[in-house]
This record gives structure tokens, C-alpha cells and sequence, in this order.
């Protein structure tokens, strides 16, 4: 899987615009599962635009209530609704500046799948935590309370070292290795062997000029891409990322 999160970009006719750019671009793409994840309002439109094509939609977050007096939420429902396949649940810029926590991520993990949503749980550790040999601590402490109670493997998991984010400082693919490897191994001890189906996408700074040094590593099933997803041509260009169009 390569999945664009947009974040707090892009209007709707610069959805529109985008998509239709983009579509050409990876239309013989079948063996990686493309996702854009653009912002809320952005949603309807890209249904629209991406019906029929090999590109799945995502949100960005969701709230876990079904319905109610939730001022400024969006429900798993209506994140159905606008034909999304996925939602990203515990983005970093959400831990860090929205209040999210383990709790919260695991509540809107279990109401996204309960909904038929696929997840995209995000983890990883700060550039503190990383330096003060915690990494591997914070990890398994995101995995062990995000996933409590949670009996399913449908869910992609996605390392994202918070200090590679947005810094264009990309962890070297030996760096991504190691901390996808700890991640198996946990969800190993959750799901047994299952987790060896569970994909972990790589996030953070990545661009067209790394990701195959990254995908070469066992375990990087994947990638999240910020920055250099907001360009059909960069963004098509890593899904490429292996020189041909298939
Ligand atoms: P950048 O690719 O801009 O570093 O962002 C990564 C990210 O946060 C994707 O979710």
C-alpha cells in the first residue's frame, strides 16, 4: 500500500484538479493498493472522481460515536457514506496537537471497524524519546493500548518517526527495518501468525528518491506520504516507485 495523507490541504477544485492529473498517471498500476487521503471536505469529491479507478479513498480521522450532540465530528458512518475504504486513526500532528492519546485511538479503531472501515493506525516515537533509547518502549506501549480489546487483523499499521516528519530527515532504511521488525513482533504477540499479513507502511519524508531503498526492507509493506503526495507527478512517481508502470 501507498497512501497520500494530504493533511489540512488541498480545496475542492484542487482535489479535483489533482485526481484528474493523477488517475493517468497510475491507471496501470495493479500491484500496489493506492490511497489518497484528502480532508474532510474534500471527501465527496473525490468519490466522485475516483469511482471506477484503481485509487481507494481515506480520511484523515473520525470520531467513535455513531451519531449525536458531537459539535465538529464525523462519524464512521458518514465516512462510509463518502465511499471511504480506510480512515487514518493516531496521526503524531494528532497526539501532538489535538489531545489524541492511546485511549482515544483505540476507541475510534474499534468504531471504525465496526463501521467496515479499514484502519490506518499511525505510531511512532519523538526525537526525545528516540535519543533517550525509549523507542521501543513508546511503540509497544502505542500498539499494546491502541489495539486492546481489538480481535481483528484487518488493519495496516504505519511507523512514522516523528522527528522524519515533514523534516525531510528520513530514517535510513536500516532505521525503518529495525523499528518495523519490534512492530511485527508485537503484533505477533497479539494476533500470532496472522500479523505476519498485517502490512507496515514507512512514514516520513518520504519521496521518489527513497522509497525503493526504503520497500527493499522486509518489512516496509508500505509507505504514508505527506509532503511529496501533494504533486500528482511526485506522488505517482514513488508509486512507481520500481521503474515500470506495473
Ligand atoms: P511527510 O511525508 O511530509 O514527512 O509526512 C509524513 C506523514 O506524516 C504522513 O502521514
Amino acid at each position: 500500500m501507498i497512501a497520500a495523507n494530504w493533511k489540512m490541504h488541498k480545496t475542492t477544485s484542487e482535489t479535483r484538479e489533482y485526481i484528474t492529473e493523477f488517475l493517468p498517471l497510475v491507471k496501470d498500476v495493479s500491484d500496489v493498493e493506492i490511497v489518497l487521503a484528502p480532508p474532510f471536505t474534500s471527501l465527496a469529491i473525490a468519490a466522485k472522481f475516483l469511482k471506477g479507478s484503481n485509487v481507494k479513498l481515506a480520511a484523515q480521522d473520525v470520531y467513535w460515536e455513531e451519531k449525536g450532540a458531537f459539535t465538529g465530528e464525523i462519524s464512521p458512518l458518514m465516512l462510509k457514506d463518502v465511499e471511504c475504504s480506510y480512515v487514518i486513526i493516531g496521526h503524531s500532528e494528532r497526539r501532538q496537537y489535538f489531545g489524541e492519546t492511546d485511549q482515544t485511538v483505540n476507541r475510534k479503531i474499534k468504531a471504525a471497524l465496526k463501521a467496515g472501515l479499514g484502519v490506518i493506525l499511525c505510531i511512532g516515537e519523538t526525537l526525545q524519546e528516540r535519543e533517550s533509547n525509549r523507542t521501543f518502549e513508546v511503540l509497544k506501549r502505542q500498539i499494546t493500548e491502541g489495539l486492546k480489546d481489538i480481535n481483528t487483523d484487518a488493519l495496516v499499521v504505519a511507523y512514522e518517526p516523528v522527528w522524519a516528519i515533514g523534516t525531510g530527515k528520513t530514517a535510513t532504511p536500516e532505521q525503518a527495518q529495525e523499528a518495523h521488525q519490534f512492530i511485527r513482533t508485537e503484533l505477533k504477540a497479539i494476533f500470532g501468525n496472522e500479523a505476519d499479513n498485517i502490512r507496515i507502511l514507512y512514514g516520513g519524508s518520504v519521496k521518489p528518491d527513497n522509497i525503493a531503498s526504503l520497500m527493499v526492507k522486509d518489512d516496509v509493506d508500505g509507505a504514508l506520504v505527506g509532503g511529496a503526495s501533494l504533486k500528482p507527478d511526485s506522488f505517482s512517481a514513488i508509486v512507481k516507485f520500481q521503474g515500470g508502470d506495473s
